[in-house]
């Protein structure tokens, strides 16, 4: 099973990256995604997926730093992207929720970045958040030239979803889906499964029963057994068409054909 998005260097786990890892694998999570937030974590991440084979990283600079993302950062930026393993321009987007950064220059962060990964023929791991207008908005611009992307955690409804698939791009789903009532257990009974990845967020967002608690990459498996259960279908089937959308959108290891 593949984690599409986890965070291994938060400073929650204290650099026990290796633990998370091997307890990852004894859980039957063969590939994992760490992504970049800022420049310090997208070079952590890179360090990281040379240490761990089933390692891959996402390098960049998320909305709400975007007001890091100056000349230097953006080239040391370019130079990380181009490194083995890299396998995504991510997390990059618009939050209009926190607002850490000002709009203009989340917006201005999200264009630069987006033409980085057009340049470099990466898919975006895209982070939206009380901003699904404008992030579509900025994306439908870029759409075309990209590889795709996924809209990570993602918070719309099965419409907003569509609008989603038709640019060409996928979602993930994480432990919200495990949550009471939650919209997005819902919407993702509602899109095609071929779509969909699996994603933790760790350490954040963890499934039930670890509300509240530190996420492990490992957790994935509650989020695949509970989407098994909201689709009515077996854990092996999600497992099975999500980790395909997850090698094919990621380019992962060597066994994805076609
Ligand atoms: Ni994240």
């Amino acid at each position: 099973m593949i984690d599409s998005h986890c965070h291994l260097d938060d400073r929650k786990y204290n650099g026990r990256t290796k633990g998370l890892v091997a307890e990852a694998a004894r859980a039957g999570i063969d590939l994992l995604v760490t992504i970049g937030a800022d420049l310090a974590s997208s070079k952590a991440a890179v360090t990281i997926a040379h240490q761990f084979e089933s390692v891959y990283a996402a390098v960049g600079v998320h909305p709400h730093d975007a007001k890091t993302l100056d000349d230097a950062t953006m080239e040391r930026i370019t130079e990380l992207a181009a490194e083995d393993k890299v396998v995504a321009i991510g997390e990059i987007g618009l939050d209009y929720f926190r607002n850490l950064s000002p709009r203009p220059a989340q917006k201005k962060a999200f264009e630069q970045q987006l033409a980085l990964a057009v340049a470099l023929k990466l898919p975006v791991v895209i982070h939206t958040r009380e901003a699904f207008a404008d992030t579509v908005s900025i994306v439908r611009e870029y759409a075309k030239d990209l590889r795709g992307g996924v809209f990570h955690c993602f918070p719309g409804t099965a419409d907003e979803a569509q609008i989603v698939f038709d640019m060409g791009f996928h979602i993930s789903v994480g432990g919200i889906i495990t949550y009471d009532k939650s919209q997005m257990a819902e919407m993702v009974t509602q899109v095609p499964l071929e779509r969909v990845l699996l994603e933790t967020d760790a350490p954040y967002l963890a499934p039930e029963p670890h509300r509240g608690k530190i996420n492990h990459p490992a957790f994935v498996t509650l989020v695949c057994n509970k989407l098994a259960k909201l689709r009515g279908i077996s854990p092996e089937e999600v497992e099975r068409v999500t980790d395909r959308n997850s090698r094919k959108l990621f380019r992962l290891g060597d066994t994805f054909e076609g």
